[in-house]
């Protein structure tokens, strides 16, 4: 009998332990309820649930128990209400918004999405549908001929995702190779393109989620959680654009950043002491190099330990934040999360006592290696811990410091190996390492936007952070961690910085110059004026390299950097203002041709797939440092060359000249481009003159110009100024709009500069509706130099007009 029980017990076990390792496909549909925009399937074998967000945006959410209330720390984005029409058939439903028609097959249950006019969009794959394989959730979808991928943020690899796998697990990846992933952050946002048709889907998971766009199978592609339920959102829109929009609605978008922000930063693994910093910032103003950020990395913290000095590195940090203000120069300083576990080190106690730390199941505090020794790890998804984080700041904003640099944040320990069971407090939802890691850089450099925002008195933080989440874009610029100064490490950072673009993170950069190793003299050259079209402009360097600062590579290098260097200025307003657009449009500052020529076979070429847009109009051709002539496609139009104003036409490949002071950059004809005079920092007066440049073109193109005080938050309040410029290029009128908001502008005067133009005379109507002494004409020889774009070049046939900035709208005919 005995005998017979021990058989039956381990057939049993055997069965079980079996059963332990398997899928679970999604089921057949058995019925559904309707609550509003709201779709609730039962199946056969899990639960979904289906919200039409918007007409253009579908959330679809599936678990094998139950739905549960939706908890994201990536969306915002509220549902808006949507007309929706439904038919349900015997095998069948349809439910249709007025952009996208969704299709449901009853047995098994599938779906598929259709444009209003019945293209097919996408559907899932007709073998496997929604699948679990034991609790990792997969989304198959069938590949269309084709098909590619693009965005999936901070991704190496081509601009073309098909063919590959990628995981999002953020990683502290000192030393990363260009083809190495996952790197330090996730972003689970993707969009398909294939028969001029382009959506959107981003996976709202925070734990370890795959991607695998066809590797290793011709037949579908798929999109997976290891935890917790499926939740994605299906994006359509008629182009890459206004999935991006949409995409962004949803997670949010960079706020307006500070205008120094903007300006160039010099970093190194570690300025110090204080008068070493002084006298970096020195050199910078001596050779008239403009600068507006310099940082402060971990030797200047007592220890490595995060909210204190160094008291004899930096014995009076308010004194030094004051004289490097007085030069015009703003200071940011690292931070890491690794509390140092030190009795009587201020935060450690204090963080002790507020019950703000990381723990292990059994209420045990969590200890990792890192920086400082042993340490404790802030648990920012709880609120008490991000107010106490957030609070800690005085040690910075008291004594001036208006950067605050995120690091370390995946979180890194030494041996890189966080332990999957501490627990996470998810704002009291409760979670471990497996969907709380991904959300950790997010919620820290979220606890430090909000803290210091609230002790800088309205005016702007400026927070940069290492690892991410979707949504992290809200709080924080982003950097992609430590690079290797190599020509291959270069262009690998267009593609991070186009690709976070496409995945809505707009205000990002790389570690120019490359953070690990020494570059040579050529590489520092081109990477530097790569990195003036990059939104976030940050010159780095690790520990034990040589010198890295652009005068550390010879008088040539200078010369050619602090020409690029002074480009950047000029073009702050433009810069600006594209950062106010992305604020409404979510369209990056950078901009993969994929966005604009998705149809284009070209833009995915190995040669040109690094090629971006900095806003509408200027066309990069980054090239590596070693090559000095250049492939480049020039899409539809024409094209200026920025440095000589001739003419390329569009729909055409061209090898163009690439020597190292002149980096490939092109101006779509019909812009306007709004400058200003060169400046050393963001503080110094810029003058009383906007520069305007408009290039001919037979197009009507529009600009959306936009300034405020560049510092505070008195915008949200109507203190802006935002218009738009009309060019006209058919009938050859340039026409201002009324400005709206109550920022009266800094500029009483336009100066047009007008490049292409056969001749420039104003006609008679304009002049005889303006005084006389508001406007006249300038003859090309007395264009100062400064005010185009390169203080060496010769332009040909550039003419300028100064017109008085009037708020009233009127037009100006050219010729
Ligand atoms: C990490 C950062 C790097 C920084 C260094 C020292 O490696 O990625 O930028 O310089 O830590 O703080």
């Amino acid at each position: 009998m005995k005998g017979v029980i021990i058989v039956i017990l381990s057939v049993l076990f055997c069965q079980l332990s079996y059963a332990q390792d398997k899928n679970t496909i999604i089921g057949d549909f058995k019925s559904f309820k309707r609550s509003g925009q709201t779709f609730n399937f039962v199946l056969s074998n899990s639960f979904v649930q289906l919200n039409v967000i918007s007409p253009n945006i579908i959330q679809v959410r599936a678990d094998r128990n139950k739905i549960t209330e939706n908890q994201s720390y990536a969306v915002v984005g509220k549902m808006q209400i949507s007309s929706i029409h439904v038919a349900e058939e015997s095998t069948t439903f349809k439910i249709s918004t007025d952009s996208i028609s969704i299709f449901i097959s009853k047995k098994p249950f599938r779906i598929s999405y259709f444009t209003i006019e019945g293209k097919l969009i996408q559907e899932d794959d007709g073998d496997f549908g929604i699948t679990w394989t034991n609790n990792e959730v997969t989304s198959y979808k069938k590949i269309v001929e084709g098909e590619r991928f693009i965005g999936l943020g901070e991704k190496t690899g081509n601009l073309d995702r098909k063919g590959n796998g990628y995981t999002n697990w953020n990683t502290d990846c000192f030393g990363y190779g260009t083809d190495t992933d996952p790197l330090y952050s996730s972003i689970p946002f993707f969009i398909g393109i294939h028969d001029n048709l382009q959506y959107g889907i981003f996976l709202d998971n925070s734990s370890r989620t795959h991607f695998n766009f066809g590797a290793s199978n011709n037949s579908f592609y798929s999109y997976s959680a290891e935890v917790g339920e499926l939740d994605y959102y299906f994006i359509y829109h008629s182009n890459v654009r206004d999935v991006i929009k949409s995409y962004t609605y949803l997670t949010g978008r960079a706020p307006m950043p500070a205008k120094w922000s903007l300006g160039y930063q010099q970093c190194r693994w570690s300025y110090y002491p204080d008068e070493e910093v002084i006298n970096i910032v020195k050199t910078f103003r001596e050779k008239k190099i403009p600068l507006d950020v310099i940082y402060l990395d971990i030797h200047f913290m007592e220890n490595n330990k995060v909210f204190t000095w160094n008291k004899d590195r930096f014995p009076n940090p308010k004194a030094l934040t004051d004289e490097l203000k007085s030069m015009g120069i703003h200071t940011a300083v690292i931070v890491d999360p690794g509390i140092k576990v030190e009795k009587e080190y201020k935060t450690y106690d204090s963080g002790l006592e507020n019950n703000v730390f990381l723990k292990y199941p059994n209420g045990k505090l969590y200890e990792g290696s890192v920086w400082p020794g042993l340490c404790h790890f802030p648990d920012f998804s709880k609120p008490e811990t991000r107010k106490w984080w957030g609070d800690s700041f005085t040690a910075y904003t008291n004594a001036g410091v208006e950067g605050f640099w995120n690091d370390m944040n995946e979180p890194a320990t030494w041996g890189q190996r966080f332990p999957s069971h501490v627990e996470f407090n998810f704002d009291g939802r409760g979670g471990t390492t497996q969907t709380g890691r991904n959300i950790y850089g997010m919620q820290m450099a979220r606890s430090t936007f909000e803290g210091t925002k609230k002790l800088l008195n309205n005016s702007r933080p400026f927070i940069l952070t290492r690892a991410a989440f979707a949504g992290s874009q809200r709080y924080t610029a982003l950097w992609t961690g430590d690079n290797t100064a190599t020509d291959e490490h270069m262009l690998l950072g267009v593609r991070l910085v186009n690709s976070l673009g496409l995945s809505g993170f707009a205000n990002v950069g790389v570690d120019v110059g490359g953070f690990n190793g020494d570059a040579s003299a050529e590489l520092y050259t081109r990477w530097m004026t790569i990195g003036v079209f990059t939104p976030f402009f940050r010159g780095h360097k690790m520990i034990n390299m040589k010198e890295s600062e652009p005068w550390s590579y010879g008088e040539q290098t200078e010369a050619i950097v602090k020409n690029y260097i002074g480009l950047r200025y000029k073009m702050l307003p433009y810069l600006y203002s594209l950062f106010h657009e992305h604020t409404v449009s979510g369209i990056p500052i950078a901009r993969s041709l994929a966005i604009d020529y998705s149809g284009e076979a070209k833009v995915f070429d190995s040669r040109y797939q690094h090629q971006f847009l900095f806003g509408p109009s200027i066309l990069v051709s980054p090239t590596s440092s070693k090559q000095f002539y250049q492939p480049v496609f020039f899409p539809a139009g024409q094209w200026y060359d920025l440095n000589t104003d001739s003419l390329y036409e569009g729909n055409k490949e061209e090898i163009v000249e690439a020597p190292l002071h002149k980096l490939p950059v092109f101006v779509r004809a019909g812009s306007i481009i709004p400058n200003q005079k060169l400046t050393q920092s963001t503080s110094e007066y810029p003058g009383d003159t906007l520069l305007l440049h408009v290039y001919d073109g037979v197009v009507i193109n529009s600009f959306s110009y936009y300034e405020d005080d560049g510092k505070t938050y008195d915008f949200v309040e109507g203190n802006y100024y935002l218009r738009m410029i009309t060019f006209d290029g058919i009938r050859k009128q340039l026409s201002f709009d009324i400005p709206s908001g109550k920022f009266q502008s800094n500029y009483g005067f336009i100066k047009l500069i007008l490049h292409g133009f056969v001749a420039t005379e104003l006609n008679a109507e304009i002049k005889s509706s303006l005084k006389s002494e508001r406007y006249f004409a300038v003859h090309p020889e007395s264009v100062y130099r400064d005010e185009l774009y390169f203080a060496s070049k010769e332009y040909s046939d550039v003419q300028t007009i100064v017109i008085r900035n009037e708020d009233k709208k009127f037009d100006i005919r050219l010729k």
